[in-house]
């Protein structure tokens, strides 16, 4: 079973993944960065792992409760449960990742995929630079999408400022950029055109859902900010349906995320047209569970005598 996938086509010498299955930043262990990883397999079985987010300088993040459920690590229940953060980008900056970080990612048999987010332009520019002989990256994710930062993150509610954010970090790298998008827009082809036009070489759809809930007995919100991001299985038809219309839309390989707890959902991403899925709440939940959702694709398209993975990628029809 072939279950390659390139996800920089346009670039040579492109970025050949064993396999589209893929650790989603923020969910790379408990603390996002992979301390203390403990799993079954060697992480160079899955396709990719996507670190946390970095930004220029270190945030400590929002105030508590920064989860709902609280108890969400002791087992997402798989189609029921939804989570719901506000962690605002904890992170120790740019600098003390590539100093303390990076290298022990540089270590590791794995494509690790660096996320960051700037919060202007010349941020996004100043932050590619960074990066520049860093060893150990595969590519980088531009987090244009976190909805739990209320200062200026969200580039890809603009075309415009999506296109500056990806147009800086092209002008300063050669590794494959990935546009990282949010689902809260009213038309995601136009933020997907700004992107590739920029210089994209993938989008990755979606971030997650802005978000609310509120203890009824209480009277109280749940999360110490009010307002959070919603992960997990109600965020996946959602997803699905932005990656199915970017998918029409441009000539980029898009990386599914949201809600993918099975085989079955990694195959609906691709079927909408993804080349590949990101895992991220199925993950925090049971941090083996990339692995098994890798094994239960790969016997889906066993039992579906399907020879390679494209074959099935954009195969969805409507009606
Ligand atoms: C606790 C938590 C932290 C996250 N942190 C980040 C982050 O730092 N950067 C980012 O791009 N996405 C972050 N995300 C979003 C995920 O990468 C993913 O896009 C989203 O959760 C949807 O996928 P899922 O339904 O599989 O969780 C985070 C999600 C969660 C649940």
């Amino acid at each position: 079973m072939d279950l390659s996938v390139d996800l920089a086509p346009g670039r040579k010498p492109g970025l050949l993944l064993t396999n589209p299955v893929m650790i989603a930043s923020g969910t790379f262990g408990y603390d996002g960065y992979g301390r203390g990883i403990d799993v079954d397999a060697p992480l160079a079985a899955l396709g990719a792992v996507l670190p946390k987010t970095f930004t220029r300088y270190p945030r400590c993040g929002n105030p508590e409760p920064r989860w709902f459920p609280a108890s969400f690590r002791e087992g997402l229940v798989v189609g029921e449960t939804t989570l719901l953060n506000s962690i605002g980008l904890t992170n120790p900056g740019i600098e003390a990742a590539m100093a303390d970080l990076a290298p022990r990612w540089a270590t590791m048999d794995a494509n690790i995929v660096m996320s960051m987010a700037g919060d202007s332009p010349e941020q996004w520019e100043e932050m590619a630079a960074m990066t520049s002989g860093v060893e150990g990256f595969a590519a980088i994710e531009l987090n244009l999408s976190c909805p739990n930062v209320d200062d200026g993150a969200m580039f890809s509610h603009h075309p415009r400022l999506t296109e500056a954010a990806v147009a800086g970090v092209r002008r300063q790298t050669d590794l494959p950029v990935w546009a990282k998008l949010s689902p809260n827009v009213p038309d995601i082809t136009e933020i997907a055109h700004a992107a590739v036009a920029a210089g994209a070489d993938a989008l990755t759809i979606s971030n997650t859902v802005p978000a609310m809930h509120i203890d009824v007995d209480t009277g109280r919100a749940v999360l110490g900010t009010g307002y959070g991001g919603l992960s997990g299985p109600a965020l996946r038809p959602i997803a699905v349906a932005l990656v199915h219309k970017a998918a029409q839309a441009v000539d980029v390989p898009i990386i599914g995320v949201g809600g993918v707890m099975t085989g079955r959902d990694a195959a609906e991403f691709l079927m909408a047209g993804a080349t590949a899925v990101q895992i991220g709440s199925a993950n925090l939940a049971d941090l083996n569970a990339p692995f098994r959702i890798l094994r239960e694709l790969e016997e889906l398209l066993t039992a579906w005598e399907v020879g390679a993975i494209r074959d099935i990628i954009g195969k969805a029809s409507i009606a």
